[in-house]
């Protein structure tokens, strides 16, 4: 099996390290791995590669910065030239940058099986250019790995055929669990001069909708001001740096005896910085999920997150960029023990740590990726059709397979009674009450009347 993996920025680095790892285990698995250079600064990108002990990339783009069209034109033309000389068996891409959805354009159009890890994710938010890449980027892939159930039903909410979507996991677990062993080797906590046990907040901000608005990074700022009971660590995104530099508030911020400002931090120091934090305050999704997984209370500084769990279980709110908001949530996870202990007691729903070993495993054992290559469906109707129906009569008892069998369409999606999202596999029995969401060709659909009693 030839894989290209491809990465560009921070947190996919992060994301695939484990991915690259358990692949190469595979033996006959020959992996090639491409860096679109969006991230090039030796603290966005080169330090993750030591650190997570990495193999350097086979090959680096050198797409660098630019605006959202000249990053994501260049990342297809420069990624579809690999594809067209490495002829890979599949690409595979994490995540939702414009490295992503570049990569997954040059792979569908070359007709290379294009695979999605960290897909489903939705915030509903089209300002945020993650939801443009990322909704895309699905939509593309030949086969796409959720990290949770919730991003598994929104996949199936958009029509997305089961047989494509399977639940992994997020493979940032993998590598919190792997990394967490190693902090003690950190020093960061000693280099800011930062005693255990004085109450420390660790702040990231870089949000395309944050770090351009000045008005959210200036209610950022006052809520900082304000927070001064607690030591604030905040390491500045290089595109957030430039923008406080443009709205005056970086001295501002400096002249705040509480508030370190540092360079981005290299993995373990980040880690070790999050571990040793009370609260944290971030727009960043990989911070959030990592929150999660050490049980830290997680303020997040935007209006609205595409990982909703760490909001429905209790690990964190969506509070914006409103000073007041801001400070009464970092005060209530400060000093409200009961709501601290609680988080300490949470599931993480970002998965167990076996994400990537998972992934590996689909893809070597369960996936001919042969089969992924696309082919043109033959519509008698010239196109499907979507139908929905309540399990009753003969439809009650056989299973999503027999269903397929005997009436050509295809089970999107299943809910129950009170229209929540059912999980199903091929060898699920319909029940009595269930709503079923199917799709077919239309001229099979003699056949789905006949067993539906219509
Ligand atoms: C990008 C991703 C975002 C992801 C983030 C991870 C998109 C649309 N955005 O945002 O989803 O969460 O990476 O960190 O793909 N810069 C440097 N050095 C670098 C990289 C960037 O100085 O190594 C500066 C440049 O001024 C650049 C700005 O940061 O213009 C923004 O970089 P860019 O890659 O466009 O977006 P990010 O904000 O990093
Ligand atoms: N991170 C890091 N050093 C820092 C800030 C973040 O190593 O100074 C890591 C963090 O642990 C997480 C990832 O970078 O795994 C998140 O990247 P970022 O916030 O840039 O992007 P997002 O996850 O929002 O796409």
């Amino acid at each position: 099996m030839r894989l290209l993996l491809s990465v560009g920025t921070r947190p996919e680095i992060i994301k695939m390290a484990p991915v690259y790892e358990a692949l190469s285990k595979i033996r006959e698995t020959e992996l090639f791995l491409v860096h679109t250079g969006q991230h090039y600064d030796w603290e966005m990108s080169e330090i993750f590669f030591s650190e997570l002990g990495l193999e350097e990339p086979d090959l680096n783009l050198g797409i660098g910065s630019g605006d959202q069209m000249a990053q994501t034109a260049g990342v297809m033309r420069e990624m579809g030239k690999v594809i067209v000389n490495y002829e890979p068996d599949a690409v595979l891409s994490v995540g939702d940058t414009n490295s992503v959805l570049g990569t997954a354009l040059a792979s569908s159009k070359l007709e290379t099986p294009f695979i999605h890890i960290e897909s489903g994710l939705r915030s509903y938010d089209f300002t945020m250019p993650e939801e443009v890449n990322r909704r895309a980027a699905d939509h593309l892939a030949a086969l796409n790995f959720a990290p949770t159930p919730r991003a598994l039903s929104n996949l199936s909410e958009e029509g997305y055929p089961p047989k494509r979507v399977i639940l992994s996991g997020n493979t940032i677990v993998d590598v919190v669990e792997r990394m967490l062993g190693a902090i003690e080797k950190s020093t960061i906590l000693r280099d800011l001069g930062v005693s255990e046990g004085e109450p420390l907040m660790t702040v990231t901000v870089h949000r395309k909708e944050n770090a351009d608005r000045e008005y959210r990074m200036l209610g950022i700022v006052k809520a900082l001001r304000e927070l001064d009971e607690v030591t604030v660590v905040w390491p500045l995104h290089p595109r957030t740096k430039k923008r406080l530099r443009s709205y005056g508030l970086l001295d501002e911020l400096k002249s705040m005896e509480h508030v370190m400002l540092v360079d981005p931090l290299g993995y373990l120091d980040f880690l070790r910085l999050l571990s040793a934090s009370d609260v944290v305050a971030t727009d960043s999704g990989g911070v959030q999920e990592e929150s999660a997984t050490l049980k830290k209370p997680c303020v997040i500084l935007r209006d609205n997150t595409e990982r909703p769990e760490i909001v429905e279980l209790g690990f964190g709110e969506v509070v914006g960029t409103n000073p007041s908001s801001i400070v009464s949530a970092v005060r209530k996870y400060l000093y409200q023990e009961e709501v601290r202990r609680t988080i300490e007691s949470l599931p993480n729903p970002f998965g167990d740590g076996t994400a990537s070993k998972r992934i590996a495993d689909v893809l070597w054992r369960v996936w001919d990726l042969k089969s992924l290559k696309p082919e043109s469906p033959h519509y008698r109707g010239g196109s499907p059709h979507y139908v929905a129906f309540v399990v009753g009569g003969r439809a009650r008892g056989i299973t999503i397979s027999q269903f397929a069998e005997m009436t050509g369409y295809e089970v999107v999606s299943v809910y129950d009674p009170a229209g929540s999202p059912l999980p199903f596999g091929p060898s699920t029995p319909l029940m009595e009450g269930e709503i079923v969401r199917a799709r077919g060709d239309p001229f099979d659909s003699p056949r789905l009347s006949k067993l539906l009693g219509r």
